[in-house]
C-alpha cells in the first residue's frame, strides 16, 4: 500500500483521554478533578477527556461542566434500552453530559468476553446518541512476536467496517493499545507506534479518505511524563489514552502539556 503522509491533514486539537478504570471515590475524585481544572485550563490545542466509572458521571458533570475538560464513560450497552440488567445505555450517558465513550478495551475483551460483534453494536449505539466512540485495538505480545499485529488490528477494524462503513470513522477515535504495553511500564517504541498508526490511517484512507483525515488515532499503553513528548511527536499520533498516570494530576498534566507542545 502506498505510504502517505497524513500528518498535515490531521486536525488539531490533539486529544488526551484519562481512563480511570475502576479507581477513585468521591473524595479522591473531587481533589483530582480540582487539580486537573487548575493545571489544564491553559490548554488551547489539546482536548482533555476524563472517562470515569459510571457512578461518578454525575460528579464529573457537576465539576467539569464549566471547564475546558470533557468527560465520558468506559463502556456502553450494545442495546438501546430494555431488560438488560446491569447495563447502561448510550442515551443514559448523554443524560449525564458524556460526549465520549471507550469501547472494546482489552481489559473488557479478556475479562468479560467482549466479542467483535458486541463492540461493533456498541460503536453504533454511541454514534447514534451523539457520543464519540474511542475504539481500542491492539495485539498481544505473542501476536507481535509472530509478526501478525497488523492482521490482528486490521481484523478488529474490519468488525466495524463490515457491519457499518468506513465513513463512521470520521466522527470516531481509534486508540492503538498494544495489550503487552498496558499497565506494564513497557510502552511501544516510537517506531512501533508510528508503523501501526500509519497502518491504521492508511487502512481507513483506502476506504474513505475524508474519514481518514478526520479520524483521531491515540496511542495507549504505559504513557508517562517521560515518554509522552516523544510519542506525541510521532506522525499520526493525535494524543493518548492514559491509564495509571491519569490518577496523578502532576503526571497527567505533564502528559497533556506534552501533547499540547506537539500539536502545531
Ligand atoms: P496504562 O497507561 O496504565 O498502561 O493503561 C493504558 C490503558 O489501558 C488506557 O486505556
Amino acid at each position: 500500500m502506498t505510504q502517505t503522509n497524513y500528518s498535515a491533514l490531521t486536525t488539531t486539537p490533539n486529544l488526551v483521554v484519562a481512563n480511570w478504570k475502576m479507581h477513585g471515590n468521591f473524595k479522591q475524585n473531587a481533589a483530582l478533578l480540582g487539580d486537573y481544572i487548575e493545571k489544564l485550563s491553559s490548554l488551547k490545542r489539546t482536548q482533555v477527556v476524563v472517562c470515569a466509572p459510571y457512578p461518578y458521571l454525575a460528579q464529573l458533570q457537576n465539576k467539569l461542566q464549566s471547564s475546558n475538560i470533557a468527560w465520558g464513560a468506559q463502556n456502553v450497552a450494545k442495546n438501546e434500552f430494555g431488560a438488560f440488567t446491569g447495563e447502561v445505555s448510550a442515551a443514559m450517558l448523554r443524560d449525564f453530559g458524556c460526549t465520549y465513550v471507550i469501547i472494546g478495551h482489552s481489559e473488557r475483551a479478556t475479562a468479560y468476553c467482549e466479542s467483535d460483534d458486541n463492540i461493533a453494536c456498541k460503536f453504533v449505539q454511541a454514534q447514534k446518541h451523539g457520543l464519540t466512540p474511542i475504539l481500542c485495538v491492539g495485539e498481544t505480545l505473542l501476536e507481535r512476536e509472530a509478526g501478525v499485529m497488523e492482521l490482528v488490528v486490521g481484523k478488529q477494524l474490519d468488525a466495524i467496517i463490515n457491519l457499518h462503513d468506513a465513513a463512521v470513522f470520521a466522527t470516531a477515535v481509534i486508540s492503538y493499545e498494544p495489550i503487552w504495553a498496558i499497565g506494564t511500564g513497557l510502552a511501544a517504541t516510537p517506531e512501533q507506534a508510528k508503523s501501526m498508526h500509519l497502518f491504521i490511517r492508511n487502512k481507513i484512507a483506502s476506504l474513505n479518505i475524508d474519514a481518514a483525515h478526520q479520524l483521531k488515532i491515540l496511542y495507549g499503553g504505559s504513557v508517562n511524563p517521560q515518554n509522552a513528548l516523544q510519542l506525541c511527536a510521532v506522525e499520526n499520533i493525535d494524543g493518548g489514552l492514559i491509564g495509571k498516570c491519569s490518577l496523578n494530576a502532576e503526571e497527567f498534566s505533564a502528559i497533556c502539556h506534552a501533547a499540547e507542545a506537539s500539536a502545531v
